[in-house]
């Protein structure tokens, strides 16, 4: 198959760790007969410096072109001071709603060489770990009216949190498909208690869940849903929740599997073009120094090949690439322990690709 790509390489660590993901795309295609074409886009701060906006229309047209999506990460202290619309963060939030992209799945699962990293107590872990979070990615507080009044020496700001019902119905239907394809559990994290928005939330998800008889549904409220990752995250299977929710418990998430830099992320809509991305950030303190953590975008790689492409057998040969590296004892700086090998970004992305 031949397949079209955009490539957005971002700022700081990005362009050191998408280089490493089409290294192994690469392979893939060499070792399965496809073709993958790439086409490079600038959006976040190198997109600012280049064109003054942060997504440039060219790289919203070349994407919706493309049969997928790979992204490094953007963002660094160099554009913090812009006003909102002129940041980084404002041309992935654009790109995301550009191409219809409503469902962020997250997945966070212990490696077993990496058992040490794990910040948790054996005990708490001994059952596994293995979640995806399904996060909407393109409604609530992140999209809501903005503004900021100053009135009788009075500043106001106000961030508006809002959901429809069809918003959260497909949302809902992403995380039961999912639930059936593993164990069946769906647990949906709102804070019904005090917003209307999860009120709607929680009714919508039930009625949809009539639709998945298979499927247990179990609601949990936010504050509870942070205490009970760590206390004890093998409860839980598929994880579905709202925006903001979905971005701070996605973070504590992968925390607790010890490794940020391990991380992918595939984000999807109705079709199957989709954006894939690590869930860690640019980390500028360490850009360009060939020692940052290629695993999360190469394992996001392997995410695009399974939801957007539909090549699982390609998806699993770079999961076990992985694996087999790590069981191997290789590490770069960030995952680290003593007795393993300490490799750099470029090294490790070699290491991968050798083993397909
Ligand atoms: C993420 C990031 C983004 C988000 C930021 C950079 C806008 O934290 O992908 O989780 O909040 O969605
Ligand atoms: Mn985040």
């Amino acid at each position: 198959m031949t397949k079209k790509i955009a490539v957005i390489k971002g700022d700081g660590i990005g362009p050191e760790i998408t280089e490493q993901a089409i290294a192994v795309l690469d392979r893939v295609a060499e070792k399965f007969g496809h073709k993958f074409e790439y086409s490079y886009v600038l959006m976040g701060g190198c997109a600012i410096d280049e064109t003054g906006e942060p997504l440039p229309k060219e790289t919203v047209d070349i994407c919706l072109e493309s049969d997928s999506v790979l992204l490094g990460a953007v963002g660094g202290p160099k554009w913090d001071k812009g006003e909102g619309s002129k940041r980084p963060e404002a041309g992935l939030l654009g790109i995301r709603k550009a191409l219809g992209l409503f469902a962020n799945l997250r997945p966070a699962r212990l490696f077993a060489p990496l058992k040490d990293a794990c910040p948790l107590k054996d005990e708490i872990t001994k059952d596994g770990l293995d979640l995806i979070i399904v996060r909407e990615l393109i409604g609530g507080a992140y999209f809501g009216e903005r503004t900021t009044v100053t009135e009788n020496g009075i500043t106001t700001a106000n961030d508006c949190m809002t959901y429809s019902d069809f918003e959260i119905e497909r949302i809902a239907r992403v995380a039961f498909d999912l639930a059936k394809k593993r164990r069946g559990k769906v647990t949906s994290v709102d804070k019904a208690n005090v917003l209307d928005t999860s009120r709607l939330w929680r009714k919508i998800v039930h009625e949809v869940a009539k639709d998945y008889p298979d499927t247990t549904l179990g609601d949990m409220l936010v504050d509870n849903t942070a205490m009970q990752l760590v206390h004890c995250p093998s409860q839980f299977d598929v994880i579905v929740t709202e925006n903001l929710f979905g971005d701070i418990l996605s973070d504590e998430a992968s925390m607790i599997t010890g490794s940020l830099g391990m991380i992918p992320s595939a984000s999807l809509g109705e079709g199957s073009l989709g954006l894939y991305e690590p869930i860690h950030g640019s980390a500028p303190d360490i850009a360009g120094k060939d020692i940052a953590n290629p695993i999360a975008t190469i394992l996001s790689a392997a995410m695009m090949l399974k939801y957007s492409f539909d090549m699982p057998r390609e998806a699993e040969a770079i999961e076990n690439a992985v694996a087999q590296v790590l069981e191997e004892g290789y590490r770069t700086a960030d995952i680290m322990s003593a007795g393993c090998k300490q490799v750099s970004c470029s090294k490790m992305g070699r290491l991968i690709t050798e083993k397909i």
